[in-house]
């Protein structure tokens, strides 16, 4: 047997409790002098900038801060932050915040290189230059998107979602400290870290899986299923945030180079239609897919059982089943709803999440394939 594949990880990541610290001479490295700090009204109020903009400012460096992000970024608001970075003269990004306030950054850093409209550079491989330099600094443990080459945003005039996908968005720094993640609410820690599990899930099963992103989707999983029920039930532990963070960003990693699949495919639309955060539409699908796609893979869904801790019994294909058992008590157990009548989808736009599903890029890298009436049933158990 041969094997053959193409690893990326662009991103040098500082990772650990007061690991935040580190930011003023990361921003020095990088040749910054004045920071724009990207984040959004939740961080602000949460008092995490206490925790992150003092050590910035006692290294001499100057900064101002953005936190007007919202969910799902738009053009618009890019354009806003672009505006002040460019007359404030500020010549370094420092995300601080969840997927939103880190993408949002990516479409800024873009912007410092590349003419508008950003809509321009939603695809693969479309952004000519890279931006001024980009610290990303999480602080919830789901999206990936401080490692990560794609930035999803918002196109509101149109009303469509779209992402860019380059190497020149990919933060060049990443700062991971799990002491900015101990105020998570419950809620919140269990629909991003089953974002991260699906990222897990689907970069192990992906079509275009390799060895280095199957060790760390398989570890991903496995701290997953040791932690993030500890972290969900008791916040302020800070052992159970540390390797809730690590397992997000071994997710995060697996899924930049082996990509995702049909369960994302269907969270997007599901995000579009009917406003569920993206976390807990992944949630909710992921056994329902899973269930649609053992059988196409089944030896790596035997091992994902493994890792969920089932004990091996039957065939091959009763040990890959049971990894959907396995995942349905997980999502239940973390304290999230199983049923997408639980978050007020509407039966009658099923047909059309299904369509929009099957446009998805990430439907290519899924393990079986899928038609618009595979989609639309198993939509349809999931309600
Ligand atoms: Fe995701």
């Amino acid at each position: 047997m041969t094997i053959s594949y193409y690893y990326n990880n662009l991103t040098q990541i500082e990772f650990g409790p007061g690991s935040r610290r580190t930011i003023a001479d990361k921003i020095k490295t990088l040749g910054g002098s004045k920071a724009m700090v990207v984040t959004d009204k939740g961080v602000s109020e949460a008092g995490l900038l206490e925790m992150v903009l003092p050590g910035i400012r006692e290294a001499g460096l100057d900064c101002l801060t953005f936190d007007g992000v919202k969910q799902d970024p738009s053009t618009e608001v890019i354009g806003e932050i672009f505006e002040l970075f460019k007359s404030s003269n500020a010549d370094i990004l420092v995300a601080v915040g969840g997927g939103s306030s880190i993408d949002a950054a990516k479409g800024v850093s873009l912007l410092t290189a590349n003419p508008g409209p950003l809509r321009q550079y939603g695809g693969v491989g479309k952004v000519g230059a890279k931006g001024r330099p980009l610290i990303a600094v999480p602080t919830t443990a789901g999206t990936g998107s401080e490692v990560t080459l794609f930035a999803v945003l918002s196109d509101l005039a149109a009303d469509l979602k779209f992402t860019v996908t380059s190497t020149h968005v990919a933060p060049d720094v990443a700062v991971l400290d799990p002491e900015l993640t101990l105020t998570l609410p419950p809620s919140l820690t269990a629909s991003t870290g089953l974002d991260a599990i699906t990222h897990a899930v689907e970069a192990f099963t992906s079509r275009i899986s390799q060895p280095i992103t199957d060790a760390l989707a398989l570890e991903s999983l496995r701290l997953f299923y040791r932690w993030l029920p500890v972290a969900v039930n008791s916040g302020q532990n800070l052992e159970a945030r540390t390797m809730v963070l690590q397992a997000e960003l071994m997710a995060g990693i697996a899924f930049n180079n082996a990509f995702l699949g049909l369960c994302h495919a269907i969270a997007s639309p599901l995000g579009a239609h009917f406003h569920v955060p993206h976390g807990l539409a992944n949630a909710i699908m992921l056994p329902y897919v899973m269930e649609y796609n053992y059988p196409a893979a089944a030896e790596k869904y035997a091992r994902l059982a493994d890792v969920f801790g089932r004990v091996p019994k039957g065939d091959i294909y009763q040990r890959a089943k049971d990894a959907v058992g396995a995942m349905s008590n997980f999502v239940v157990l973390c304290g999230l709803p199983r049923k997408l009548r639980d978050v007020n989808a509407k039966k009658e736009l099923l047909d059309k999440v299904a369509e929009d599903a099957l446009l998805s890029v990430q439907l290519k890298f899924n393990c079986r394939k899928a038609s618009v009436k595979d989609i639309r049933q198993i939509l349809e158990t999931a309600f």
